[in-house]
């Protein structure tokens, strides 16, 4: 088991990306920390899905709204009762679809809050016992749409793009302690968030990449397994998008 003995922690590990990241990770032998806004939902993945998959500790999850900087805080002072955190996996993220001078203040807050600053709040949160243990990988989950951009995505591209700066700057920070920092940057992928796009307007997008079809979230969870195990590779982008871009 490549990861035997080791944490790994993933924020939107109930849903998507995070989760089927999640079952990759305990497949190949960590012990699984799972943060979520939903308390039944962490339930319903602890119970089914990771369950399943054995731990010798068992795998557990924490309620967190990874955009409020007090609750990662609170979420990683319990994590930090159980084990230092090996590997992260930051996938929280929301999408907020609206031309800019239609979108709500509200949902361009929402945006950065969540997919720029709670990634920022989990990196800083769990940098200082990597620091201190030298050890430790992280992985943030940007978007093609921050490379390029999309019509009716300027503040999500906008958190996504700004997520790229962010890890390439930490990559540096942290790499003389052995630390890598990098990022994916998926294309379509079919989960909740991609599942409300009219067949339509999917066809269109299918038809751009080279592979021929939407991306599984597995597809993406072995991109995370394998910058997770890459000991010579930080402050990359690394896009899983069948070819779209
Ligand atoms: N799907 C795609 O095509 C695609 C493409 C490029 C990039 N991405 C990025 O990949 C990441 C995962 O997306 P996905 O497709 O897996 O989406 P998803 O199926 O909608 O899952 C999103 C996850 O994030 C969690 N989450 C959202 N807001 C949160 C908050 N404030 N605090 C804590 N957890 C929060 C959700 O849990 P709760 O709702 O229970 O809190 C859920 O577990 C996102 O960052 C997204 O921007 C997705």
């Amino acid at each position: 088991m490549p990861l035997a003995n080791t944490l790994t922690l993933i924020s939107g590990g109930t849903r998507g990306i995070g989760l089927a990241t999640a079952k990759l990770f305990a497949l190949n032998g960590s012990r699984i920390v799972i943060l979520g806004r939903d308390q039944d939902r962490i339930k319903h993945v602890l119970d089914k899905e990771l369950a399943p998959i054995a731990s010798p500790s068992g795998h557990v999850g924490f309620q967190c709204d990874v955009s409020k900087s007090e609750d990662v805080e609170q979420a990683i002072k319990e994590v930090s009762k159980i084990a230092p955190v090996d590997y992260l996996v930051s996938s929280a993220g929301i999408a907020r679809d609206s031309l800019l001078i239609a979108q709500s203040t509200h949902d361009m807050e929402s945006l950065i809050n969540t997919n720029l600053m709670g990634t920022i709040w989990i990196n800083k949160a769990i940098a200082k016992g990597m620091i201190r243990r030298k050890r430790g990988a992280i992985i943030n989950i940007s978007s093609v749409v921050g490379i390029q951009g999309n019509i009716g995505q300027s503040i999500y591209s906008a958190s996504k793009a700004a997520l790229i700066g962010f890890s390439k700057s930490l990559s540096k920070e942290l790499g003389s302690r052995g630390i890598t920092v990098n990022v994916i940057a998926p294309g379509y992928i079919d989960t909740d968030m991609t599942s409300s796009i009219p067949e339509e307007k999917k066809k269109e997008i299918i038809a751009k990449t080279s592979l021929g079809r939407f991306g599984h979230p597995e597809d993406v969870a072995e991109a995370a397994l394998f910058l997770a195990q890459a000991k010579f590779i930080t402050g990359q982008v690394l896009v899983v998008d069948g070819g779209l871009i």
